[in-house]
């Protein structure tokens, strides 16, 4: 080693010992006649003294020194002298008095300094990953995802899971999003897929008898991507044989309550709390909702028909809803301006129509534009119903089911934010249940399946599976056996128990319109499999990405990825993707049409 000690692990008890260390030199002071770096490594920083008048080579090298070049210091350690401990590092009460400097490599000029307390942007940040990277924050976000993996690896282990990894290349299904292709130059003209998930790799590893699998498992999607998107992200996956719901659910918690304990040192108490998908949107207007405060959804859709307001009447007699947020002793924060621009937002965002909104005064008496439309009566039902109290600030929203849900989640979401009600410090966890199967899509005019087509329904649910006839609406009905884990309004897992019985696949696929010669075009593998002895299964996958931000109260998925790519799905640090050569094209039989090509030196 080049080293004898790290920048970190220096202290009182090494007094006297004489050391040499090796790092990045994160600041170099001058006090004429005396130099001070700070000298920077993974595991911390120690201050080193150069006194001038020993060794005049040695401060001259040291006065040449640039932040981020990397040096080698042999010296003493010493203690601080009184009045310069530095309380906020582990090193902060001793220093290297130095002897000797090697300068190991020199940089250029930094776009940025790793230490610097402002943040440049981020575009800067991916294109120079490798100073961003050196960051603490980010450094101690990567560590976070090792330990975080290390505690699961164990866990899983003691729980008899086996870890089996699943191929990259494989059969492009149809599983959601759009699939990563690659090309295959010995069958031209073919693509592999990369996985959207290792879904039916898993259910045949049930099937092959693995009983308890685990991977943790690179996924790919070509989908549009948010702050907790990335088109490559990874899973913690798993699938077990010989389960229910319950199962999988007691394992997920107890890695929960792992995980707590043993990342954050808190206590999780168990069991996590569970919902109905049903019961989320009606409280939340989201299937992954936000527990960490209150401002739930209360729903006025039979008041709405007795009153003669154009905008909520109109709605509840056409089959909407009309639903109200409150917020809770904030009205004089909220002016006119304020209201307008929620107003906007909830327009340009979810496609809404617009929000209607009262404010309760230092009485209770609710005001504002639209109360003139009201029964001192109607007022009076309205303030019972969402209990307001004085200088209370009522969103309404008047539309469809699904606009509701996505106009009251939002400003519920964005008010707290703005509010400041969450605690930054909860975590705060549930499980949402009995997702539906199926939904109509009016524009194909045909059922899709939510999940996948191999999620197994609920046994009380099979009897509406044969009703296929959309005007009749049962399949809507039919809930699956599926939960998500959510996490601080975040969905941080997702699973099914699965179908293993050949017959309520095969109607699960007329209900989809998937006769069974395209079921087998697609994922004949999967159904000859189910064939040869299949336990009943399931399983789940957690992102790990998500897991990582929540656990390190981040708030975007990229800051726990060493090598992310942006919104645009670029690597901006190796400028992927990039064009290929005329030679590699022609391997594989491509043609770029002549507009989209650009050229590529060999
Ligand atoms: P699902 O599609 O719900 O399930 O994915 C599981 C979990 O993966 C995370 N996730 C993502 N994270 C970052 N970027 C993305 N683009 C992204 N997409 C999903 C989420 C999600 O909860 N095979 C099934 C699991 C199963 O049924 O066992 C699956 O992939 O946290
Ligand atoms: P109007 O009578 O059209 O001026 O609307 C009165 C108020 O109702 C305005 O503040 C509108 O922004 C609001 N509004 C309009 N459409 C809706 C809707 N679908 N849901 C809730 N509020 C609405």
């Amino acid at each position: 080693m080049l080293r004898t000690k790290t920048c970190g692990e220096l202290r009182k008890s090494d007094l006297g010992f004489s050391v040499t260390l090796a790092g990045w030199v994160d600041s170099v002071r001058d006090h004429s006649g005396v130099l001070f770096i700070n000298l920077r490594d993974r595991y911390g920083l120690t201050q080193i003294v150069f006194l001038q008048g020993i060794n005049d080579e040695m401060f001259e090298t040291v006065r040449s020194l640039h932040p981020e070049d990397v040096v080698q210091v042999t010296g003493t350690v010493q203690l601080r002298p009184e009045g310069i401990v530095n309380k906020k590092i582990l090193t902060g009460e001793i220093e290297v008095n130095a002897e000797k400097i090697v300068v190991l490599s020199r940089t250029e000029i930094v776009p940025f300094q790793p230490s610097a307390p402002e943040l440049p942007a981020e575009e800067t940040r991916l294109r120079y990953r490798y100073l961003d990277l050196r960051r603490s924050v980010m450094q101690k976000t990567l560590m976070l995802r090792h330990r975080i993996t290390k505690v699961l690896r164990d866990y899983f282990d003691e729980h008899y899971f086996v870890e089996i990894e699943t191929p990259m290349l494989g059969k492009s299904t149809p599983e959601g999003a759009r699939d990563y292709l690659v090309p295959s130059r010995v069958a031209q003209g073919q693509f592999y897929a990369l996985p959207q998930s290792p879904q039916l790799y898993k259910q045949i590893l049930m099937i092959a008898g693995y009983d308890r699998y685990f991977q943790i498992a690179r996924c790919f999607r070509d989908e549009d991507l948010r702050a907790d998107r990335q088109p490559e992200f990874t899973q913690v996956d798993l699938e077990m044989s010989f389960v229910d719901s319950e199962d999988v659910i007691e394992i997920i918690s107890g890695l929960m309550l792992r995980l707590m304990k043993e990342i954050l040192g808190r206590e999780l108490k168990l069991p996590i709390p569970r919902m109905s998908y049903d019961e989320a949107m009606e409280r939340f207007g989201h299937d992954a909702p936000d527990l960490r405060f209150g401002m739930e959804l209360i729903d006025l859709t039979d008041w709405a028909k007795e009153v003669d307001f154009r905008v909520f009447r109109s709605v509840a007699d056409s089959g909407g809803r009309i639903r109200a947020i409150n917020a809770k002793g904030v009205a004089a924060k909220y002016s006119r301006k304020d209201i307008d621009g929620l107003n906007n937002w909830v327009i340009e965002q979810f496609g809404a129509k617009g929000i209607a909104w009262l404010k309760a005064d230092t009485q209770g008496i609710l005001t504002g534009p639209i109360a003139k439309n009201f029964t001192a009566t109607q007022l009076q039902q309205i303030a019972e119903r969402l209990h307001v109290e004085a200088d209370d600030f009522l969103l309404f929203s008047a539309d469809t089911f699904e606009v509701t849900c996505k106009v009251l989640n939002g400003l519920r979401r964005r008010l707290a934010a703005e509010l400041k009600l969450i605690d930054p410090n909860e975590m705060n966890f549930c499980w949402v249940v009995q997702f539906p199967m199926f939904d109509w899509d009016a524009e194909e005019q045909h059922w899709i399946a939510i999940h996948h087509p191999f999620t197994a329904p609920l046994e009380s649910d099979l009897p509406y599976l044969t009703n296929t006839d959309p005007e009749a609406l049962a399949p809507q009905k039919i809930r699956a056996q599926a939960y998500d884990l959510v996490l601080n309004g975040f969905e941080v897992g997702g699973g099914t128990i699965r179908i293993h019985d050949s017959q309520v696949q095969s109607k699960v696929f007329d209900l989809l319109g998937l006769s069974m010669e395209t079921a087998k075009e697609q994922f004949g593998f999967l159904l000859n499999a189910l064939q040869f002895g299949a336990p009943p299964h399931g399983g789940i996958a957690l992102g790990l990405d998500r897991l990582v931000m929540l656990f390190g109260g981040l708030d975007n998925i990229r800051d726990c990825i060493a090598f992310p790519k942006t919104t645009k799905a670029a690597d901006l640090m190796t400028g992927a993707p990039s064009p290929v050569t005329a030679k590699q094209l022609g391997e594989l039989a491509i043609q770029v049409k002549p507009d989209n090509t650009k050229t590529v030196t060999e």
